[in-house]
């Protein structure tokens, strides 16, 4: 049984734009790749915690990297996958999303 929770504004997501949300109290990371919704979780695999210091998308200085504050690991925003930094080889949590009428919904069990 999954709770769903509406993800708001996902349609004013530009391509390839990031946002930090906080959800049914859930720190999350947003992202529009390739047209997909993508939503990753804002904990950083090797340390648990949160990504970013400010409630601003924690990017790189190009915005083509989720970036960690703490150590400046990079993170592919297309599959979360850290490509550089202390948890190299680990990966940011995907969320499973759902899509009803053209709204997108975190589902968490
Ligand atoms: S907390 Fe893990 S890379 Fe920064």
């Amino acid at each position: 049984m999954f709770h769903k929770y509406l993800i708001p504004n996902t349609s004013k997501l530009g391509e390839g734009e990031v946002q930090a949300l906080q959800l049914a109290n859930q720190d999350l990371l947003i992202t529009k790749q390739q047209g997909q919704i993508i939503v990753y979780k804002n904990l950083c695999p090797h340390q648990n915690k949160r990504l970013n210091w400010s409630s601003t998308a924690p990017l790189d200085e190009d915005g083509d990297y989720i970036q960690c504050d703490h150590h400046g690991a990079l993170f592919s925003l297309q599959d979360g996958c850290c490509i550089t930094g202390p948890c190299s080889g680990m990966a940011l949590q995907k969320e499973i999303l759902g899509i009803e009428q053209g709204n997108y919904y975190l589902l968490l069990s």
